[in-house]
């Protein structure tokens, strides 16, 4: 049953809202690589509802591989290949195989305040080697804005992350601009979703 696996419940609440902002953006068919996969929730119920595209989960970390790979399992997805190891720091993702690989979605979502902030430029820099030439970009999470007063919530949740880990806390929007177009990649557009949290696409500048 899904209730054994390792389970994040944002991630259930906010699968249905993020896969109806994708539906609006991405072409009838395509690959996907979703970075910092974690629990496996997204990428399983995005391979359930758009079935014509192929996804490719992965983590920095191995330890919920087993898990992804049962969530996958259990949906019956056919579509889903198995979780690879992905740090977007690395020079060269997914192996030597991996340089020619391209995805017309590369998806990361709640990873950026969860990691040290170097790892922005990496996904950037990483998402413009893999990206397909008219390929998106999706990032999802908190994110700080210059011109949007932050929500408390957001207020609390940044002082957490910060005394969990000094590394980590909610970026400001235009600094991962900033290491977007230092990768060659510009803001196409911006989603407001659910419980403070933006939708952010990125394509080729
Ligand atoms: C809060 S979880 C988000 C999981 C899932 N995307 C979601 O929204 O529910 C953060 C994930 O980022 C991953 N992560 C942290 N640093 C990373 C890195 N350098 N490269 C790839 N993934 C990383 C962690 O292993 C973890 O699975």
């Amino acid at each position: 049953m899904d209730s054994e696996l390792a389970f994040s419940a944002p991630a259930e609440r906010n699968r249905q809202p993020i896969l109806t902002v994708l539906r609006t953006l991405l072409p009838a068919q395509g690959q996907a690589l979703e970075i910092a996969s974690g629990t496996g929730q997204h990428v399983t119920w995005f391979a359930a509802h758009l079935p014509q595209w192929t996804w490719q989960p992965s983590d920095v970390s191995a330890e919920l591989f087993p898990t992804i790979v049962a969530r996958i399992a259990q949906a019956g997805l056919g579509n889903v290949q198995p979780p690879r190891l992905l740090d977007v720091m690395q020079a060269h993702w997914l192996g030597d195989a991996g340089a020619a690989l391209r995805f017309e979605l590369i998806y990361c979502a709640n990873m950026l305040h969860i990691a040290p902030w170097a790892c922005c430029a990496g996904l950037m820099h990483g998402a413009a080697r893999h990206l397909a030439p008219d390929g998106r970009l999706v990032t999802y999470g908190p994110y700080l804005e210059d011109d949007v007063a932050t929500s408390e919530g957001n207020k609390k949740f940044d002082a957490s992350l910060r005394a969990a880990n000094p590394a980590w806390g909610i970026r400001r929007r235009e600094a991962v601009q900033e290491q977007a177009q230092g990768a060659g990649l510009r803001l196409a557009a911006r989603y407001a979703m659910p419980a403070n949290n933006l939708l952010l696409v990125w394509s080729r500048a």
